[in-house]
């Protein structure tokens, strides 16, 4: 990853926006000044866009660090301010969603019609006696129920844990545990790569088989037809989506929180195995999403037609789908299913279709796309689209001049977004109209937002150094926790620059002579897979509870496509090999990696080998085996027990 960094830093090319772009941009340079000017000032006048039950008189308060407090003494309901608030606005016409499920079905629904859906929602959740701090788990594919679903909980003060559709019954047991969830809504299915595929089933595998002592918590499943699939059936525990909501009322007035009132929970890889519940809260999460969902997009809410491809398991579906979009009236395509079904070009053809001025997708998609070639993508007319941002891993330059040149026919900006689940929102983006983009690089800090980059001590690295990027100032949409470890969020962000206060990201970064940031990578062991986080802990756990394992361990390797991709050398047991035949070992072990965390954790590639290379303290030097995954030439191994264990483990490889 560093080496191809290396170069890019020779990137010169600039983009000034067009004059025409300029002048007509959301954004104009002095909001650069205004905020810099008063920060404080700044962040609540953008707060003052939402709509507020209890208008707030305090901004900040940051007298407990790392707890802040935004809002703090305002009320707010957070679903009122993506819908009812539209409709008496005279907007309720408008379209909220353009959806198109992956069998070419559409469904057009306005604002009005939106929450009218979310209040039955919010009547029936209440009916079931969810309520006010309660957790909901949801697990949908990319149906306008899972936006609807989402608001209906958020509506009620109750706290959603959306988990990715494509995670094992495993993955989604350990999160409804965690959170303690009270009802999970689901789907009989969701179609994928031309198939249905089944959700509810694992739901009830995540629920069934439970330990002496274990509680399940869950006392309904309220499931959506959607797939027409074969599903089991509990009748004291589930209920159709459509019976209830169809059947409930559709007057729900909503109530007002405080601005701190938990919103969601999601949960990320960290550098253990134990994924954390990432919590956020509703006043000042809700500004920044909507903020910089106004401004990084270029947002006209009448004549837009925004599409971010992001699931809604993920936070980029949450801020950039759900909130962000929909407080800001916006109208957006949501496409249940692959990019390549039926035919490689359905994205292009959406964009035609729908008339799309705005795409954010991710770079892993751009790069699978340049393979296919840009035959495909030029057989239609995206003259529409006048806006494209990228999110989830650095984007290469030659990514970005294809995305530029192929899908924005050479003429639009493109927005490089920096940002976590833990920062809620975009941090780091050039501001179209405003900023002159350059290939790679993601640039500046949003007004508003103070970052810096850092060595270990904490200490500035000033231009053309490199280090760790570090978030110096609280922000609006900051995680407001770790759910139920209040140490290990102090621990992961902030103990490492304590004496500073900043917020640790866990990206290297680096700043160039224009003062224009890059990012170079996670510092830790967390990979990024086609923009999803992964942690190598977890992937070697999930082998290891293998029987055959005996020891593993995992490295991202670059890939051409992915960004990096999952590695996995693995030492199997004697007595295993004493009972079972070799072949076939390796595919079997990526297979019950995807069936224990999820498709997207299995390993591109898993090594059987004798013996992995350790420290005399025990460590594994992951380096090294980063190096033979990479196929490079195999670094610094002085401090190994047993300098002889890395030829044997190449010659394995090889
Ligand atoms: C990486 C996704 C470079 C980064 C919104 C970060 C990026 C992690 C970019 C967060 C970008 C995200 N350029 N790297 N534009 N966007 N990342 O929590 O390593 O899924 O720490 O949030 O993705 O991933 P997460």
């Amino acid at each position: 990853m560093s080496s191809q960094i290396d170069h890019v830093f020779d990137e010169t090319r600039v983009f000034p926006p067009s004059p025409e772009f300029a002048a007509a941009a959301v954004a104009q340079p002095e909001i650069y000044t205004e905020a810099a000017t008063d920060r404080e000032a700044f962040w609540a006048k953008q707060a003052r866009e939402l709509d507020w039950h209890t208008p707030f008189t305090e901004v900040l308060d940051w007298s407990t660090p790392p707890f802040a407090k935004w809002f703090a003494d305002g009320e707010i309901n957070v679903a009122y301010n993506c819908l009812d608030r539209h409709v008496e606005a005279g907007n309720g016409d408008r379209v909220a969603l353009l959806w198109e499920g992956e069998p070419g079905d559409e469904r057009r629904i306005t604002y009005a019609e939106l929450t009218d859906e979310v209040k039955r929602l919010a009547n029936v959740l209440e009916g079931l006696g969810v309520g006010h701090g309660d957790r909901v788990a949801i697990y949908l594919p990319m149906i306008p129920e899972a936006v609807a679903s989402m608001l209906a909980v958020a509506r009620i003060g109750a706290i959603h844990s959306v988990v990715f559709g494509g995670f094992s019954a495993d993955s989604l047991r350990s999160r409804i545990d965690d959170a303690g969830a009270k009802l999970v809504i689901t789907a009989d299915g969701g179609y994928r790569k031309g198939k249905a595929s089944a959700l509810k089933p694992t739901v009830d595998q995540a629920l069934a088989d439970r330990g002496e002592g274990e509680q399940n918590t869950v006392e309904h499943v309220i499931v959506v037809k959607r797939c027409e699939n074969e599903i089991d059936w509990n009748d004291e525990r589930d209920l159709w989506y459509g019976d209830v909501v169809g059947a409930a009322s559709n007057a729900h007035e909503a109530q007002a929180f405080p601005a701190e009132n938990p919103l969601f929970i999601l949960y990320t890889s960290g550098t253990t195995g134990k994924p954390k519940g990432i919590l956020h809260t509703s006043g000042g999460y809700l500004t920044q999403a909507s903020y910089t969902h106004r401004v990084v997009f270029d947002l006209k809410p009448e004549t837009d037609v925004y599409w971010c491809t992001a699931d809604i398991g993920w936070v980029t579906g949450h801020s950039y789908v759900t909130y962000g979009p929909l407080a800001n009236g916006a109208t957006q395509v949501m496409y249940e299913g692959t990019p390549e079904t039926p035919q490689q070009g359905r994205w292009w053809d959406i964009i035609q279709k729908y008339g799309v001025t705005t795409l954010y997708t991710a770079p892993t998609a751009i790069r699978s796309f340049m393979k296919l070639g840009r035959e495909i993508p030029n057989q239609y007319d995206l003259a529409s689209l006048r806006l494209l941002g990228s999110v989830g891993e650095p984007i290469n330059p030659e990514a970005w001049i294809w995305y530029r040149d192929v899908i924005g026919g050479s003429r639009t900006p493109i927005v490089d977004t920096w940002w976590q689940t833990e920062t809620g929102a975009i941090m780091v983006s050039p501001l179209p109209g405003v900023t002159a983009t350059k290939p790679g690089s993601a640039q500046v800090a949003l007004p508003g937002v103070s970052i810096d980059v850092v060595d270990d001590d904490g200490r500035p690295q000033g231009a053309g150094g490199g280090g760790l990027l570090a978030i110096t100032e609280p922000w609006p949409s900051m995680l407001r926790g770790i759910w139920g470890d209040p140490e290990r969020f102090k621990e992961t962000y902030w103990d490492k620059f304590e004496k500073q206060g900043y917020y640790f990201a866990g990206d290297g970064a680096r700043f160039d002579e224009d003062g224009d940031l890059w990012l170079l990578g996670r510092v830790d062991d967390v990979m990024n897979v086609s923009g999803h986080r992964l942690s190598t802990a977890e992937i070697e756990s999930a082998l290891v509870a293998h029987e055959a394992t005996a020891e593993a361990a995992v490295v991202g390797a670059s890939d051409e496509t992915t960004g990096q991709a999952v590695v996995a050398f693995v030492i199997i047991k004697e007595s295993y090999l004493k009972a079972h035949a070799p072949e076939g070992l390796a595919q079997l072990l990526r297979g019950w990696v995807g069936e224990q965390i999820g498709p997207i954790a299995r390993p591109r590639d898993v090594y059987i080998v004798a013996e992995l290379p350790k420290t005399r303290s025990g460590k594994i030097m992951r380096r090294l085996l980063r190096d033979v995954a990479e196929g490079r030439e195999v670094g610094d191994t002085t401090t190994l027990a047993d300098t002889m264990v890395m030829s044997t483990i190449s010659a394995q490889v090889k």
